[in-house]
């Protein structure tokens, strides 16, 4: 990087507080690889395209979700309701091993979870991986969607859940 670049660079606490200031939903994203069910909580999500149908996610790219996601080749996006924030930090935290330990699920395409009380879930195959700095932008080709109309979405702005 240049040496103007650099000095161009905001403080990291400023653009997190910057970044923080913008809403967003809260995900799970799940992978089940050679039988083991691996899961982390996403809000770096996007629809990408409408056709073909594309989404992305932006995982850290020491996150054992990545990893197994890599392999498995597919995965699926659980877009979480406005009652499961505990289950947000469930699936945030480090070292937890077993984070589906009282979620309910169902298995999806290729085997992935479907998180019930999510508001909806999106099924993909893992179409393209991009470089994304400390991260990895991952675009899914969306296979199936399950939509709850009835359910509220979770919201995740300036660090905190805005509905929980
Ligand atoms: C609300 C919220 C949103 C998060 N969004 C992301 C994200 O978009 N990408 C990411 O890599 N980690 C995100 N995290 C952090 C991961 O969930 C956390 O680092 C987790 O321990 C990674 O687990 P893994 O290594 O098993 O994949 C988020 C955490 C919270 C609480």
């Amino acid at each position: 990087m240049s040496a103007a670049l650099k000095e161009m660079a905001p403080e990291p606490h400023d653009f997190r507080k910057a970044m923080g200031s913008f809403a967003a939903g809260v995900t799970v994203v799940t992978v089940c690889h050679e039988g083991r069910l691996v899961g982390t909580t996403v809000s770096a999500f996007s629809s990408v395209s409408m056709d073909p149908p594309l989404v992305m996610v932006c995982l850290k790219r020491d996150s054992r979700t990545l990893a197994a996601l890599g392999q498995a080749g597919s995965f699926c996006v659980n877009i979480l309701a406005s009652d499961q924030g505990d289950l947000a930090y469930r699936f945030a935290k480090s070292g937890a091993d077993d984070r589906f330990a009282l979620t309910v699920v169902e298995a999806g395409v290729g085997g992935h979870p479907l998180l019930a009380g999510a508001v909806a879930a999106v099924e993909c195959d893992l179409h393209a991986a991009h470089d994304g700095g400390d991260h990895e932008i991952l675009v899914g080709r969306v296979l199936r969607v399950a939509v709850d109309d009835a359910k509220a979405p979770l919201v995740y702005v300036r660090g905190g859940f805005l509905n929980a």
